[in-house]
């Protein structure tokens, strides 16, 4: 099926199942720990044995020599292997292709040898006899010092080009009445999800079957075939449950070409976990930026200049960090320019992480529009409403499908009481503590992928769905069977959901917020075609056959679903593909955070004390989750705000805080009561649910209206993230 006009109306406008606040399917399967995680696939994959990786104690260089007669003696160990003995690796993605260092060393804690042993703890101890001889070379690892030779990047991740401009920035920038010209430093940053990169790999022939932890299990399945030069067809990638992603698990990365490895190496199954103080510096991370915000405005306060420039860093091969994407599309503005720039730094990879783009790109910005609308004597809200646009501002004629940023801040304003906030900073006491509001708008894109999906109806009259499509804590299995649900008029209780399983039809996956809208598209897809397989059975005319209630019904006659399937099953295939509607219409997923904040006055602490997001994003197939989504955003977003930075070592060149005690993540006592609310919308351009996603937006814009509310409170602004009490001083 094909999704290029918008959706009309179609069974899943019954909003019987989909809408609804349900349960999680898989919620005490979770809750009760029997949900099987890839380190924990023991029964799949028996007699494992143990890998443990060994990480390069250098940045840039390379091997010299390898001494690993210790380490083979030692006990229980099976085999060591280094790039030497490896095999070839050097095919596809960085990630896949340089698992293993050798003799080049391209960053720290890049592999330098796997051990495989009988126990972990085998594996371990014989890992710390591994001898290393390395030759250091020079690397760069500073960005700001980078930044001035930093070229325009060729690329631009998600939203290309990596320049744009319309009208004349610079000549509009200098006649405006009021400007602003700032610069921002956001840093690197650590996916840090609760299940580590994990995986058991088993060879049987010459097909392997890769127990892993991953968002795109079709990605998983092409980089693992390149970088082993094995065919896709000879690779099994299963997946059902993930303990968090954040865009860190996009696809296989060392453990899983690792473990592949080592498990052809030794002939047996072999798992791989990476521990945690590697993996801050062994896999992807988002890089840090430095951005400059140049922003104009008449004295009534139209922007009429909006110039946005970025610069990040990344290793050969790696992509910009595509910090302008919000500012492109957020505000009108007739004269405009953006700009990514990437250095070369021989830190580990930077890639995607949670919203990537708009998330540190809305960090510099809406801090920006915040210091703007102070300049301009306006409201910040208003100020904001005033350069709303319905046109993408780059191509006018292009609409958005649905944009309700105004809504989004006129709500949260009113429910927040935003009509309290202290207009001047520092003047509101609470006790020791300076109290402060501040908000952001929030804006972050609605990608759909091709998807696809097979269901099958049993004599029992149970709707099994099998799709590749994973679910790394976002809710994936609820939506998908309530979408079967709603289309074969069942309740939840009678759709089977299977997931993450390369032998299931391929799915868009887990990643840029495209999962919920595009994953239940290719379900409704093969839904579809089920309703027309059982009309055929039933001899019913599919076009006005209606389905509810375990029924289905055309014309005077009502027959049991199950009537149609109680000789056979009927299975149902289809691909939903999407066609060019991006390109007639920008579909953007919309809202405004409202945060207060209290500043202890001696010492400086932030404790954040409410929070606020209104959502315009399309129909929520499932409020609960929906929720669960946003709230954990915003959670991120405070982290992003206050705590979360993977400090470099200039001189050694890595990431030194790496492992949970030195890299800070918000914890319960961090976060306060957090509101959600989400506006009525339907988007006929979404997708044929009408839906598109929140798990990004619910970090958009968060972290800068928290900064925007601690300047409020004390009236520091603080441009280098993230806001510590030091930088008060
Ligand atoms: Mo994402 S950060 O594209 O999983």
């Amino acid at each position: 099926m094909r999704f290029d006009t918008p959706a009309t109306t179609n069974p899943i406008d019954q909003l019987k199942v989909v809408g609804r606040p349900t349960d999680r399917v898989e919620g005490p399967l979770k809750t009760t720990g029997t949900a099987t995680y890839a380190y924990e696939q023991n029964a799949a994959a028996p007699g494992a044995v143990y890998g443990y990786i060994v990480g390069a104690a250098i940045a840039k260089g390379r091997i010299e020599a390898i001494d690993t007669r210790a380490a083979s003696r030692a006990p229980g160990v099976l085999a060591v292997i280094t790039a030497g003995s490896a095999g070839k690796l050097d095919k596809g993605e960085f990630y896949a292709a340089r698992a293993l260092a050798g003799p080049e060393v391209d960053h720290y804690h890049q592999a330098a040898a796997i051990v495989v042993a009988q126990t972990f703890e085998q594996a371990r101890a014989a890992a710390q006899l591994v001898r290393v001889r390395y030759a250091r070379t020079e690397g760069a690892f500073d960005l700001a010092a980078a930044k001035e030779s930093a070229p325009l990047s060729k690329v631009a991740p998600f939203a290309p080009p990596p320049e744009t401009t319309v009208g004349d920035f610079e000549g509009g920038y200098a006649k405006a009445a009021v400007t602003l010209d700032a610069s921002f430093t956001t840093p690197d940053q650590s996916h840090a999800m609760m299940e580590p990169h994990a995986t058991i790999a088993a060879w049987d022939g010459g097909k392997l079957t890769l127990w892993t932890a991953i968002q795109q299990v079709n990605w998983g399945v092409r980089d693992i075939a390149k970088t082993l030069g094995i065919a896709k067809e000879n690779v099994r990638i299963v997946s059902p449950y993930i303990g968090g992603g954040f865009g860190g698990k996009g696809t296989i990365l060392s453990d899983a070409v690792l473990a592949a490895v080592a498990a052809r190496k030794v002939g047996r199954p072999v798992k791989v976990a990476l521990q945690r103080a590697l993996m801050f510096n062994n896999v992807t991370h988002r890089p840090a930026t430095i951005q400059r915000i140049r922003i104009g405005a008449d004295s009534n306060g139209r922007i009429t200049a909006i110039g946005h420039e970025s610069w990040s860093g990344n290793i050969a091969g790696g992509r910009p960090e595509a910090a302008t994407a919000a500012t492109r599309l957020l505000y009108a503005a007739p004269n405009r320019m953006t700009r990514l720039r990437l250095a070369h730094l021989d830190l580990a990879e930077g890639s995607a992480m949670r919203a990537p783009g708009e998330a540190p790109g809305m960090m510099a910005l809406e801090i920006a529009m915040d210091e703007m609308a102070e300049k301009l004597a306006m409201d910040p809200v208003a100020f904001r409403v005033l350069n709303d646009t319905q046109v993408d501002p780059e191509d006018p004629k292009r609409p958005f499908s649905k944009r309700q940023l105004v809504e989004c801040l006129q709500t949260g304003a009113k429910r927040f009481g935003w009509s309290e906030r202290p207009v001047r900073p520092g003047s509101r006491r609470d006790g020791r503590w300076l109290v402060g509001m501040g908000m952001a708008a929030a804006i972050r894109g609605a990608p759909v992928m091709k998807s696809a999906a097979r269901v099958r109806l049993d004599n029992r009259g149970i709707v099994t769905v099998e799709t590749d499509m994973t679910d790394i804590g976002t809710g994936s299995y609820t939506i998908i069977a309530q979408t079967a649900a709603e289309m074969m008029g069942i309740g939840v209780d009678k759709v089977t959901v299977k997931l993450g399983d390369s032998r299931f039809p391929e799915s868009a996956g887990s990643g840029g917020q495209w999962g919920a809208a595009s994953s239940t598209a290719g379900v409704y897809a093969a839904c579809v075609k089920l309703r027309e397989a059982v009309a055929r059975q039933l001899d019913m005319d599919p076009a006005s056959a209606e389905f509810a209630d375990g029924m289905v019904r055309a014309g005077s006659r009502t027959v049991p679903l199950t009537h149609a399937s109680r000789w056979h099953d009927l299975e149902a295939e289809d691909v939903m593909e999407f066609g060019d509607l991006t390109k007639r219409y920008a579909v953007q997923t919309f809202g405004a955070h409202f945060v207060e904040v209290g500043v202890d006055a001696a010492t400086g602490e932030i404790r954040v004390r409410r929070m606020l997001a209104v959502c315009a994003a399309g129909r929520i197939l499932n409020p609960k989750a929906a929720r669960s989504q946003v709230i954990g955003g915003m959670t991120m977003g405070v982290g992003a705000a206050l705590m979360e930075e993977l400090v470099v070592d200039k001189r050694a060149g890595f990431f030194v805080n790496h492992d949970l005690a030195g890299y800070e993540v918000p914890v319960h006592a961090d976060i306060p009561h957090q509101e959600v609310i989400f506006l009525d919308e339907v988007d006929p351009a979404g997708s044929p649910l009408k839906a598109k996603g929140v798990g990004e937006l619910g970090i958009s814009g968060v972290a800068a209206a928290v900064a925007n509310a601690v300047y409020n409170a004390t009236g520091v602004r603080v441009h280098d993230y993230p806001i510590t009490l030091d930088k008060f001083l």
